[in-house]
């Protein structure tokens, strides 16, 4: 690997410091108690890749309010009554040197109400023809206003707690992306239609965060561009629009979310070799960007950085190495899928976060 494109060297985010590239990106583990609050398991399992080397370490999407909760066993951050548990896994993430990080989301239509107990909402009241949607009602322009406060007043948690910042989970087709959609975003006030007024939602979501919050708080956004249709989303040309839009309004990174980050492929809009490069030629050196997608291997690091990112966030090679970011660095290869449960259950996972991992294809022995 050259030296220009190490993981190990220092970079800065925001107002921050971080130890090296290596950024564990945001994953659901069903691990939280059902009233949202943290679990021992999910404090486990992120102080493991915390000690294990990671810089920058994100929770799993954590719901802003009790309508947005998407899944079982999701992390809240929508009542004062969590904070104990953020506190102690702040806490413990810092006391290992990562910075820590909440991912702050609302599913939007895909909070089903067997899980909300509430009927889906959404910028409109659109429908998709896909098993088990349930057609979303859409929010009023004072509901709207309430979501944004929520999201705002997430953030606060996440500082009184202690986190480094919060990332804004604008990616995957999620409440935010259903706003930025122009297939499903036609609603008539100010926060539909044209793509200023659809990202407006996204937009007072970060000058909230950044004026409640102060200039110190980390504060970065999730996006996912082409993310395929139908589902809800931008194309890489709008990402590349509301990009000098998110610099200006203040975050101080943002973290793509991509099929492959080290890909090649300059004509994918999901690939690092297209999105990377577009992203980093045209906001300051004084944003950050991070790449996820596909990165296992130091190859895979050094091609990222060369497309342009300045972390690496890694999601599935960090389930099955914990400690990921020194194994790469040492040049040594890194535990490939399927993992058998015993590796799993080894490398910090609950018995009900292996559960989860089997319905991914190929990632558990004897799974999907
Ligand atoms: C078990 C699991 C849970 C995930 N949960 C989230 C999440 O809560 N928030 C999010 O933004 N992405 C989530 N993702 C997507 C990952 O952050 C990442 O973008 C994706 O897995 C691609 O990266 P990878 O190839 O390194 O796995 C999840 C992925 C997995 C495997």
């Amino acid at each position: 690997m050259s030296e220009l494109h190490t993981l190990t060297d220092e970079v800065r985010v925001g107002s921050i410091t971080v130890r090296n590239r290596a950024a564990l990106a945001a994953m659901t583990n069903k691990q939280s108690h059902d009233d949202g609050t943290l679990s021992d398991e999910e404090l486990h399992w992120l102080l493991r890749r915390a000690e294990g080397g990671f810089g920058l370490v994100a929770t799993c999407a954590a719901n802003v309010l009790p309508g947005g909760k998407t899944w079982e066993g999701e992390l809240g951050i929508y009542r004062d009554a969590q904070l104990p548990g953020l506190t102690r896994l702040a806490g413990a993430l810092r006391a290992a040197g990562s910075i820590a990080v909440v991912q702050i989301f609302h599913g939007g239509y895909r909070s089903p109400s067997s899980i909300s107990g509430q009927q889906p909402v959404s910028c409109t009241s659109f429908t998709i023809d896909a098993e088990g949607f349930e057609q979303p009602r859409e929010l009023s322009t004072t509901e709207v206003e309430a979501t944004i406060q929520a999201f705002v007043d997430a953030a606060v948690r996440a500082r009184t707690a202690g986190f480094h910042g919060v990332e804004i989970h604008g990616a995957h087709t999620y409440l935010i992306s259903q706003f930025l959609s122009k297939e499903y975003n036609t609603r008539g006030d100010r926060y539909g239609g044209t793509l200023e007024n659809r990202y407006r939602f996204l937009s007072e979501i970060i000058c909230g965060v950044r004026s409640a919050c102060g200039p110190d708080f980390v504060v970065g956004v999730r996006v996912s561009p082409g993310v395929p249709m139908p589902h809800a989303g931008m194309s890489l040309a709008e990402t590349l629009e509301i990009t000098p839009w998110m610099v200006a309004d203040g975050v101080d990174f943002i973290h793509l979310s991509l099929k492959e980050a080290a890909g090649t492929d300059q004509n994918d809009e999901r690939s690092g070799a297209a999105a990377i490069p577009g992203v980093r030629a045209i906001i300051p050196d004084s944003v950050a960007l991070l790449a996820a997608g596909g990165i296992v291997t130091r190859a895979d690091v050094e091609r990222t950085r060369v497309h342009g990112a300045d972390m690496v966030a890694v999601a599935r090679a960090a389930i099955g190495n914990a400690r990921w970011p020194e194994i790469v660095s040492a040049g040594d290869p890194p535990a490939l899928p399927p993992h058998s449960e015993e590796h799993l259950r080894d490398e910090g996972l609950s018995p009900r976060f292996v559960e989860y991992m089997r319905r991914w294809p190929g990632f558990v022995e004897g799974g999907a």
